[in-house]
């Protein structure tokens, strides 16, 4: 194979403090395709045009993996330079007309960055820095311009972006008005069916909306259409921002490395995120393709009306769009369930990410590979620093700060500043000092302590954020602590105020129901309460992304489980409770009998929504058993924390016996599937029971569900329950022999096989597992649900043998020439390694190293090196 990245890539870190204008700038782009398998020619025709910005007349386009095969300036024949990067080539003092044609292989091209074939259709995919595989461009953010694209083939449908102008016999001419940066670029051609509705606008214009798919596929694409008219208009009505192009085009690909991409008018798919019957999808899987179609639409005017000026500015587009979807599924489905599943994510990745060595701020402020920077922190962390501002400044606001930022910076490739400017401009200023979550890695820990007089509750916050890589001092961030009190026996006596810790220690007293901040004395942290203190709910809605450190005992945890007005707080003493009952059973203790007693109350209580019972019957997992345990000092045992905590849930079970019987009969859902938020609810609180059943019953009710199941929610997990059981051989032969030739319903069997076998078998699984013929590294969505599962599989990763490891490192070694992209985001399992024991350490450490003398992609070896921290 060829090599995809030659030796002479530059491999030294971009800062975003040696950002320069670009010395040119893009009129217009013409661009014609004549697609072919190996040999596709491109030929482009760019207006370009000085920069009144920038002095620097020199002239160089990015390029990689070309064949030039031509190249004008103003019609004569000019000979570029060309290294692995790109070209250069003196240019005239004005303005000018470049010409080129290039060659380029998307059959070859298996990283599926720039043009690539996914089961012979052709597809692109140009963010971060993609379109420099397809042809010779300035291909940074800042340089936008409008495309009009030609594309000749034999295939029946070919799409590009914008509106389609023209079309005949063998070739179709597209043409998108709005400016964008070439990453937003997009093409595809090959046999595509389209399930298809029109949306008028609240502006009163017709689009026309096509879910484009392989033949025989049609049948699964209502969900993901009705799914992008519900955004349509709920971005019109919550945020007034309507569409602007004739059509809005969404394609479904099965080779993809992300999980959707929102290029204008053209947004391709993770087949994944787009294909749903009752039969093949989960109703996680139609959650996330609610949420993913939204989100990639919002980007229409998140991302591409307003862009980024370069790749630093990542969050704003994507912390941004991140908290627009997570409004919009909120609304849809229900807040304080999102919230709890939103949570429950950051914390498993991002605050994972922050505590360990890939920690970096929201705006990172040097990359090597840019693709390593889409991570859960510029997500995740980038919408919380959006919730947080909009909790500061009130919804109304944030409403007109967003109109602002719109109105002030269509058509613009803009940075954090532009947008936090228009905060401050809309509140006065008065947000001065909230920048610091854009700059500052690590999670912030906040200690609060109470002092309760009698008459007066006084709190005392104090804040402090753990050294990270490059980051070994830290400032105060602002965090905003919604606030609740309770009585002793569970009454509100306050209603919740936010309370803003801005510097590393502030007091605040409650008087007559409201807080206020103190300048009188700290609280004392030995509590002399004349009669029982009131409760204290902090962080109420996770309003702030931070660790909290309170002295809480388990009957006032109990009391907020019972009677917190607040949906999430409620939860959460109940999760601090489990969690704490699970390191007391780690340390040999026993379990206290009213924690069972309160988890049956609060799951048998039908006047909560099933959805929130089932999230409240979810103990903490094993990789944030271990992550407390690190937290704590400890070095945390994998194969004990499993061994514990699966004779945890053998105590609950036996304990609730009856309970979770009569769920498993009582939710049973009867007529014709429907994934909307409240059957889905159902369903999880009865998998839930049955799981808790199947601990009692060998698997018996799970094998019987799993049987008659007419849905893949149910089934997929009944076998991943049997599997866990390890009994479920039959059930899994028959899952694979009936989906067989269904890739992404097989690619579920592959992660529910291997994600829930035994820690000591699971890599002797996982290795039969990939070496079937159907196990195919080259397909993203294979590869991570085969080998990220090993990964995913918490005790069995972290087996003593370190056979897991080893499993890993083999694959990643395969993967990375193949497709580098993929094989970095990967490599990132190894990412708590600081966690363990000095054995596991050494094991893991050696497995990046041996990763390491392949001589790996740019982008691995940015990986590996960062986790090394050496
Ligand atoms: N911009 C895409 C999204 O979040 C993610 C993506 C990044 C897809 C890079 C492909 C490549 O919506
Ligand atoms: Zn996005």
């Amino acid at each position: 194979m060829k090599d995809a990245t030659p030796q002479t890539v530059r491999s030294d870190p971009v800062r975003l403090a040696q950002y320069e204008a670009p010395n040119w700038l893009v009129e217009d782009v013409h661009l014609t395709f004549r697609l072919h398998p190996t040999a596709t020619r491109v030929t482009s025709r760019i207006r370009f045009r000085p920069n009144p910005d920038s002095a620097d007349r020199g002239f160089r386009l990015d390029g990689e993996d070309l064949k030039l095969l031509s190249a004008s300036i103003d019609g004569r024949a000019v000979e570029p330079r060309i290294d692995a990067e790109g070209l250069s080539v003196d240019a005239p003092n004005d303005a000018f007309i470049w010409e080129c044609e290039v060659e380029i292989d998307p059959k070859a091209n298996t990283r599926l960055e720039g043009l690539y074939m996914s089961k012979g259709m052709y597809c692109t995919q140009c963010e971060a820095e993609g379109f420099r595989r397809i042809t010779f461009y300035p291909d940074r953010p800042d340089v936008m311009a409008p495309f009009t694209v030609r594309i000749e083939s034999d295939q029946p449908v070919m799409l590009s972006n914008g509106n389609p102008t023209a079309s005949g016999d063998g070739w179709a001419e597209w043409h998108d008005p709005w400016p964008k940066p070439a990453y937003l670029f997009a093409l595809v051609a090959g046999e595509l069916r389209a399930t298809s509705t029109t949306h008028r606008t609240s502006e009163g214009r017709d689009a026309t909306l096509n879910v484009w798919v392989r033949p025989g596929d049609e049948d699964r694409t209502g969900y993901a259409l009705d799914a992008l008219k519900r955004s349509m208009e709920w971005d019109e009505r919550v945020y007034g921002r309507a569409y602007d192009l004739e059509v809005f085009n969404l394609v479904a690909v099965d080779d993809f490395n992300m999980g959707a991409m929102e290029n204008k008018g053209l947004n391709i798919f993770n087949s994944k995120y787009v294909l749903a019957s009752p039969e093949t999808a989960t109703d996680r899987d139609y959650e996330l393709i609610e949420g993913i179609v939204a989100h990639e639409y919002f980007h229409n005017w998140t991302g591409n009306r307003i862009t980024c000026r370069d790749w630093f500015q990542l969050c704003l587009k994507e912390g941004l769009t991140v908290f627009r979807d997570k409004q919009f599924s909120g609304d849809v489905r229900g807040h304080a369930v999102k919230r709890i599943d939103d949570v429950l994510m950051l914390r498993a990745r991002q605050f994972r990410e922050d505590a360990g060595p890939l920690a970096h701020p929201v705006r990172p402020e040097e990359y090597v590979e840019i693709n390593n920077f889409y991570t859960a922190t510029v997500y995740e962390k980038g919408a919380e620093v959006i919730g947080m501002l909009r909790t500061l400044a009130g919804p109304e606001a944030y409403d007109r700060a967003l109109t602002l930022y719109f109105d002030r910076h269509d058509g613009d490739a803009a940075t954090i500043e532009d947008f936090f400017a228009c905060f401050q401009e809309v509140t006065g200023n008065a947000l001065t000092g909230f920048e610091r979550w854009w700059s500052q890695a690590g999670t912030p820990r906040v200690t609060a302590v109470t002092h309760w007089s009698g008459d007066v509750l006084t709190l005392t916050l104090r804040q402090s954020t753990p050294a990270t890589p490059g980051q070994p001092q830290k400032g105060p961030v602002w965090i905003p602590l919604a606030t609740g009190v309770l009585s002793p026996d569970g009454k509100e006596v306050a209603p919740t105020q936010v309370l803003t810790l801005k510097t590393s220690e502030a007091t605040f007293r409650l008087e007559g129901g409201i807080w206020r901040p103190s300048d009188g004395p700290a609280a004392d942290p030995l509590p002399a309460s004349v009669e029982p203190a009131p409760i204290l709910s902090l962080n109420r809605g996770f309003s702030a992304p931070v660790i909290l450190d309170r002295k809480v005992t388990d009957a006032e945890r109990l009391i907020l489980l019972a009677h917190d007005t607040d949906p999430f707080n409620r939860w959460e003493a109940g999760r601090q409770v489990a969690k704490e009952q699970l390191l007391r059973a780690l340390d040999g203790g026993a379990l206290d009998p009213a924690w069972f007693d309160a988890l049956g109350r609060l799951v048998s209580d039908d006047s909560l929504e099933p959805a929130f019972r089932a999230l409240a019957l979810g103990l903490p997992s094993e990789d944030d058993i271990a992550q407390s345990l690190h937290d704590a000092g400890r070095t945390p045992d994998p194969a004990r924390i499993h061994a514990i905590r699966e004779d945890v849930l053998q105590g609950l079970a036996e304990a609730q016996a009856p309970l979770f019987r009569a769920l498993v009969d009582a939710l049973v859902t009867h007529g014709p599937y429907s994934p909307d938020a409240e059957a889905a609810g159902r369903r999880a609180l009865r998998l839930r029971a049955l799981d808790m059943l199947s601990r009692l019953d060998g698997g018996d009710a799970a094998a019987e569900v799993f049987a008659t199941a007419d849905n893949m929610t149910e089934s997929l997990s009944a076998l991943a329950i049997l599997i866990r059981r390890g009994t479920g051989e039959a059930e899994s032969g028959t899952f694979f022999t009936r989906w067989y030739d269904d890739p992404n319903t097989l690619d579920k069997w592959f992660s529910t096989v291997i994600g829930n076998a035994a820690p000591d078998e699971a890599v002797a699984v996982a290795r039969r597992l990939t070496a079937l013929p159907e196990f195919d590294p080259k397909t993203p969505n294979r590869f991570r649900s085969a080998v990220g599962a090993l990964s995913a599989n918490t005790a069995a990763f972290h087996h003593a043998s370190g056979e897991g490891y080893r499993f890993l490192a083999d694959w990643l070694i395969v993967l990375d020439p193949i497709n580098p992209q993929t094989a970095a985001r990967m490599t990132t399992a190894f990412e708590t390694w600081r966690r363990y024991d000095g054995d596991r350490q050494g094991m893991m450490t050696d497995q990046l190293r041996r990763i390491l003398a392949t001589g790996p992609s740019r982008d691995v070896t940015e990986i590996a090196t960062r986790l090394l921290g050496d």
